[in-house]
């Protein structure tokens, strides 16, 4: 069974490092290596970028999301390959394995120890394969199911899932620029994670390469490394390509609100009670809280309790049910919106409740990504963390040497 929160901890903050640039003259082995492996990978210009061209900085930043490990300091990649085919793939296990260097795969690059495009071992020679050409994505409306390949962002998932029908949807994570690759490999939690568990969970089938190269579907690979690639983490076991995924059913409209308490408005209290009641809340509800440092009117700073909602149902009822269960938050009818799933993603995206659906496509901007340095870590917690201690964790987001920070509550049932 389990446990009913999880708490997760993002600080701000200016960290030292002291790494050094790797040797590149492996670039050079490994690229030829590559021509040799198939002559039409040679032809191909946009597949194969070393330090020295001219494209290498742009395409290695392009989905760097901590300013942590955006510097010149960082370890940087050999080479970056951005596959357009199988064989490229299978060229590139091949040809890294034989040059010694460590093979990192990058979907949307939103690791939070920056794993996907760069190394906490200086000297130590990587790929990075950019799957940033493997975003295909198919939705069979009928039988329920789609599937993605892993350099698709979960937002074009959302979007074309939504396209399809008003109906279905994905249980997956908030932040529309999250890349399915690593997010289905780590678990994926979201807004319908309560009702129908992780991305991971509603995983079908997907295609792998080995070590060895070699291309396995569920059956080929058996249920232990079907087990393993489904929250096992990434860069684990091998390249997930692709990911065959159950959809759900979700009713058209669904109703978000975002409620937000300050401290002087019982903003402890709530967060407290928060705790043991919103997991025996109808698993239609999902209420999940950041809890943030603001300056209120009075010009002090004070802590702010933002409470996210999506609800699988219309705002009435959902009013109704909050006032007799919940009565403390305060809702109303008027923080209520109502609007199809893939609204609701775009409004849980951050974006303003009028943007248009297809800024989900948009991999550059997210309002839910800044260009700063961050720290993050996650854990569960088993019991509701009483009043004093609640207190003591968000004082630490006053410390100056941190800086500032976010501290993520969700219910994980
Ligand atoms: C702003 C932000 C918001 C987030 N919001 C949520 C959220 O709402 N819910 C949630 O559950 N998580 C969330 N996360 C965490 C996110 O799901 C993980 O960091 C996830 O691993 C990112 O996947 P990626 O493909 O974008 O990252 P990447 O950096 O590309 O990959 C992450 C790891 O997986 C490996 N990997 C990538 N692609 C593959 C592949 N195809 N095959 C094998 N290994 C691969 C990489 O090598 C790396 O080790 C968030 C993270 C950020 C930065
Ligand atoms: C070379 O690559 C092409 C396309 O990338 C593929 O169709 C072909 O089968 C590959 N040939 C070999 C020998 O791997
Ligand atoms: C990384 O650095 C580049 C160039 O300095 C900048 O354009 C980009 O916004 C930075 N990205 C992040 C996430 O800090
Ligand atoms: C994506 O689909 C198109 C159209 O079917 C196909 O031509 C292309 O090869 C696919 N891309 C990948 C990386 O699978
Ligand atoms: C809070 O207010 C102080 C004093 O007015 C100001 O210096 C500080 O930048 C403000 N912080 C934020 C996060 O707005
Ligand atoms: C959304 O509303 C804001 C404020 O009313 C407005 O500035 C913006 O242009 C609107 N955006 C769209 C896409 O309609």
């Amino acid at each position: 069974m389990l446990p009913p929160l999880l708490l997760l901890l993002l600080l701000l903050l200016q960290l030292p490092h002291s790494w050094s640039s790797p040797p590149f003259q492996t670039s050079q082995d490994f690229t030829r290596c590559l021509f040799s492996q198939n002559s039409t990978v040679a032809t191909h210009t946009n597949l194969i970028y070393t330090p020295a061209s001219p494209k290498y900085s742009l395409l290695l930043q392009s989905t760097i999301r901590d300013a942590r490990f955006n510097t010149t300091l960082a370890p940087k990649p050999s080479v970056i390959v951005t596959p357009t085919s199988l064989s490229q793939i299978q060229a590139s296990v091949h040809c890294s394995r034989e040059h010694g260097l460590q093979l990192r795969v990058r979907s949307g690059g939103h690791d939070y120890e920056g794993l996907s495009y760069t190394s906490p071992y200086p000297n130590y020679p990587f790929v990075v394969l950019d799957l940033v050409n493997f975003r295909n994505i198919s939705v069979d409306v009928p039988e329920k199911t789609a599937w993605v390949q892993s350099g698709a962002i979960l937002g074009e998932l959302y979007h074309r899932i939504g396209e399809a029908s008003p109906n279905l949807a994905f249980p997956a994570g908030s932040c529309h620029t999250v890349g399915v690759g690593g997010h289905f490999s780590g678990g994926g939690f979201g807004f319908l994670m309560r009702k129908f568990g992780l991305a991971a969970d509603n995983v079908l089938d997907a295609v792998l390469i080995d070590s060895k190269g070699s291309v396995l579907d569920r059956a080929s690979m058996g249920e232990d490394m079907f087990w393993a690639i489904r929250g096992g983490g990434g860069n684990s076991f091998g390249i997930v390509l692709a990911w065959k995924v159950r959809l759900v059913s979700v009713p058209s409209p669904v109703t978000v609100f975002r409620v937000i308490r300050t401290l002087e408005q019982n903003a402890l209290e709530i967060v407290h009670r928060w705790q043991s009641v919103a997991s025996k809340l109808p698993k239609e509800l999902m209420i999940e809280l950041a809890v943030t440092t603001t300056n209120s009117s009075t010009t002090t700073t004070t802590i702010r309790a933002t409470f996210n909602a999506l609800f699988q149902g219309r705002s009435n009822s959902l009013v109704s049910l909050m006032q007799s269960r919940f009565p403390d938050l305060g809702l109303r009818k008027g923080d209520c919106q109502e609007m199809s799933w893939l609204e609701a993603m775009v409004f849980h995206a951050g974006f303003p409740s009028n943007s248009s659906v297809d800024v989900l496509l948009d991999r550059t901007i997210s309002p839910l990504v800044g260009s700063f340095k961050y720290k993050s870590k996650s854990d569960y917690v088993q019991d509701a963390v009483p009043k004093a201690a609640l207190l003591k964790i968000w004082g630490k987001l006053f410390e100056t040497d941190v800086g500032g920070g976010i501290i993520l509550m969700a219910l994980t049932r």
